[in-house]
């Protein structure tokens, strides 16, 4: 069969190599389900079950999965097959959610006009160099005011460039600021990947949609993969996370965590 553009299949073989061990990997540490218990708020201030929501880059589905169990009605994709094995595996018996292989680049078999809430959660935009072609096809799928919540990687975390700079590797520290991308290896399958700071993705979505929100992640504190660290200092972690939840929507402050929360809008037109 063609290859297509949307396809990916270094980025679908990266993330099917990562699949099984995700959940132990990055999943489920206590870091981890802190950041998600913030995107569950930011989703529940402005959505109610029985809400539409389309998951762009559902990973193995523990988003959706949970926000099935709410009550929500949840269709979600991935590019990765074997990601949504997994899904499909965690989700048996839940009648109100779907996992379905498919890149966000092209979502034209999904029903148009018709979600409430758009979720990119946890830096599945950075595997794209087109963010305006996603876009295009989040605007497409969502109703007129629903809601687009992109949680991206952006161009510079003050976490990052300390955490690699004191150990004075100076290469990773500045790699967010590569234009053309980084080249990553998972497993190693190495795929690229782009960092895009907040005014970037507001100006690539700017067409469809107006930006009501933006946070910062773990601008201070330690982000889930230092997870092993943080263990080891408790009080310092929990210091960290309490000047997060006070500094993160500063100006400046919210554009440099380890990611980025961006809370669009479909313009109404
Ligand atoms: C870091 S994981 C995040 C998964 C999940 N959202 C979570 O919170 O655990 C990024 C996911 O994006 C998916 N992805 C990358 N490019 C994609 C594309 N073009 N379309 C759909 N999914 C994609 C990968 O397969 C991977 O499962």
């Amino acid at each position: 069969m063609a290859q297509l553009a949307h396809d990916h299949p270094e980025v679908a073989s990266a993330f099917d190599s990562l699949a099984g061990q995700y959940d132990a990997l990055f999943g489920h540490n206590a870091i981890s389900e802190r950041l998600r218990q913030k995107i569950y708020s930011t989703i529940d201030f402005w959505v109610r079950p029985p809400a539409k929501i389309l998951d762009i880059n559902c990973g193995t589905g523990t988003d959706g999965i949970h926000l099935a169990e709410k009550g929500f009605s949840i269709v979600a994709v991935d590019l990765s097959s074997r990601m949504i094995a997994e899904a499909n595996r965690k989700s048996q018996g839940l009648p109100n959610a779907q996992f379905l292989v498919a890149s966000y680049e092209n979502l034209d078999h999904i029903a148009a006009n018709e979600f409430d809430l758009v979720l990119s959660n946890f830096g599945g935009l950075n595997c794209t160099r087109d963010l305006t072609e996603v876009g295009k096809q989040v605007a497409d799928r969502l109703k007129p005011g629903g809601y687009f919540i992109a949680v991206v990687m952006p161009s510079f975390s003050l976490w990052e460039t300390f955490s690699f700079a004191i150990r004075r590797d100076f290469k990773k520290a500045l790699r967010r600021l590569n234009r053309a991308g980084t080249v990553t290896q998972l497993n190693g399958i190495s795929f690229t990947v782009y960092y895009y700071s907040p005014g970037q993705v507001a100006r690539a979505f700017s067409a469809g949609f107006e930006v009501i929100e933006t946070f910062g992640l773990n601008v201070f504190s330690p982000p889930p993969h230092a997870w092993k660290a943080a263990k080891r200092f408790p009080a310092l972690t929990a210091g960290l996370e309490a000047i997060d939840d006070l500094l993160c929507r500063l100006p400046v402050l919210r554009s440099i965590g380890d990611h980025n929360v961006m809370v669009l809008r479909k313009r109404l037109r």
